[in-house]
């Protein structure tokens, strides 16, 4: 992402109102049962933290989440002190993210595809060897099947080939993989598609 340019986000990120769906993701919701709730957990991108908040909410405590924005992490920060939760919330860059520590569980939603894709191939690398024996990784990227829709198209510069995300956890189990198109609606944004994949893989005890 450039400097220069500022995504619909940033602003929308500053007021009370939700972005993108106040909901944690299904998927996290179908496989959180399969993680115990003591292992540590990780949201890369976590935007407004639905998902960490959600996690959370559910008594972990263990819950690590980081985003490029400091205005989102200033909102699951707020969000954390009103509902007096507990997660470790901070600002940081996926292309230089150094794991201090092994994670149960990392889940990144919509983000991967705004660094290059080298540079989110190396972070998944990364992740894998910081990611404890049984831990899950659910992964959600887009990919090139529809072309970027005008809100992101500057911003997304490594949109995945249809079914490069699955490749990379050949050696893990995988629990589910899919490979699917939506339609997407912001505020300020009319309705858009966008195709995506989804996978839930664990590392081999
Ligand atoms: C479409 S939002 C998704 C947010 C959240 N995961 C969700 O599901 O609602 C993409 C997020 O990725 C973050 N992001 C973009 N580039 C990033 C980077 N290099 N490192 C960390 N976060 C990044 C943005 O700030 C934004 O919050």
């Amino acid at each position: 992402m450039t400097d220069s340019a500022k995504p619909f986000w940033e602003e929308t990120y500053k007021s009370e109102a939700s972005t993108f769906s106040p909901e944690p993701n299904g998927t996290l919701r179908e496989f959180e049962h399969i993680i115990g709730r003591e292992r540590a957990v990780l949201d890369v991108g976590c935007g407004e933290g639905q998902n960490c908040l959600y996690l959370a909410r559910q008594g972990r405590t263990n819950v690590d989440a980081f985003d490029l924005s400091l205005n989102g992490i200033e909102r699951v920060r707020k969000r954390c002190r009103e509902e007096k939760l507990s997660i470790n919330a901070f600002t940081a860059d996926l292309r230089e993210f150094r794991f201090e520590k092994d994670y149960g569980l990392i889940m990144s939603f919509g983000t991967l595809h705004f660094v290059s894709r080298e540079d989110w191939r190396g972070f998944i690398l990364r992740a894998k060897e910081h990611t404890s024996p049984g831990g899950v990784h659910i992964m959600q990227i887009f990919t090139d099947t529809v072309p970027a829709s005008p809100d992101i198209a500057q911003f997304a510069i490594g949109l995945a080939k249809d079914g490069e995300l699955r490749e990379l956890y050949e050696d893990w189990d995988i629990l589910q993989f899919k490979s699917y198109t939506f339609e997407d609606e912001h505020p300020g944004v009319p309705k858009h598609t966008h195709a995506s994949n989804k996978l839930v893989a664990k590392r081999k005890q």
